[in-house]
């Protein structure tokens, strides 16, 4: 199939109110066991990976890995570089292809200043024929190259409009109570505070922290205005636990084991989503 971009994703998605899952990858197994699942479910996905991730996985070695997998595919897969702070590696990630970018701009010491550069950077992007992903509040629990802890800061409905319509951005992701990484405790969603912002906003939303929540917590944020999920931390504890249950099995076994645990872990949240049969 062609490379499809998550512009033309997220477009379907809207129009038949489903979300798409997207899973950062940092080797070839985990893009193999995105694709499976994908395939296994007839639903399109995006995969992509994070300025934070490539210490796992080198941008030069996996990028071309994605795209060819994507292009491979039997299922519409679309290739998106998440939370980048660095203009570098933003404009890397347009030179080698990918449909769209997203330009973290939440550590930036103002809201200006985010709405400024994210400005920039839709200019760049645009001209380049791909779209950005922007974030407004701030969703917790990344730390940046020093170890700092983002801190949770919910997003405001008119200050998400106002973002989107200056900027000009392509997807917005919101914070509503997600986090990313291992939930310390139980979170609790604002789903009321989401349908505001959908009701204001005019790009698909973005909810990023997908790992932990419960199957309610999907359906309910997807039914609110939610079309992209992003998923990371879950694959990571589907293979760690298929490694742990074969502590004799040798290394080429074990990225099988890790694989085929991601391929089900992934299809199982394609399924919550609302995309299986939806390629
Ligand atoms: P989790 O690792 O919490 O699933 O978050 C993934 C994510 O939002 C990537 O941008």
């Amino acid at each position: 199939m062609a490379l499809y971009t998550m512009k033309e994703l997220l477009r379907d998605a809207e129009k038949r109110r489903y979300g798409v899952g997207f899973f950062n990858a940092v080797n070839m197994e985990m893009v193999r066991a995105y694709i499976r699942a994908a395939e296994e479910c007839a639903s399109p996905i995006i995969i992509g990976t994070a300025e934070s991730l490539l210490i796992y996985g080198d941008f030069d070695w996996l990028s071309p890995v994605m795209l060819d997998a994507a292009r491979r595919a039997k299922v519409p897969v679309a290739v998106h570089m998440d939370h980048s702070y660095s203009f570098e590696v933003l404009m890397k990630a347009l030179r080698s292809g990918y449909g769209s970018i997203m330009f973290d701009g939440t550590r930036l010491p103002s809201h200006e200043d985010n709405v400024r550069v994210s400005a920039d950077i839709v200019r760049i992007a645009h001209a380049m024929g791909a779209g950005l992903e922007c974030e407004i509040g701030s969703v917790g629990g990344l730390r940046d190259a020093e170890g700092r802890e983002d801190q949770t800061a919910y997003t405001d409905p008119d200050e998400a409009a106002e973002f989107a319509e200056r900027t000009g951005c392509d997807f917005l992701a919101v914070s509503i109570g997600t986090q990313h990484g291992v939930y310390k405790a139980t979170p609790k969603l604002d789903i009321p505070r989401l349908k505001q912002i959908a009701a204001k906003v005019d790009v698909p939303l973005v909810l990023h922290g997908g790992s932990g929540l419960s199957d309610d917590d999907f359906r309910n944020t997807v039914a609110g205005g939610i079309r992209k999920v992003n998923v990371y931390t879950d694959m990571l504890l589907a293979a760690k636990k298929a490694i742990a249950e074969n502590p004799d099995a040798i290394y080429t076994d074990l990225n099988l084991l890790a694989e085929n645990a991601m391929k089900d872990a992934c299809a199982a949240k394609l399924k919550l989503f609302g995309s299986e049969g939806k390629a």
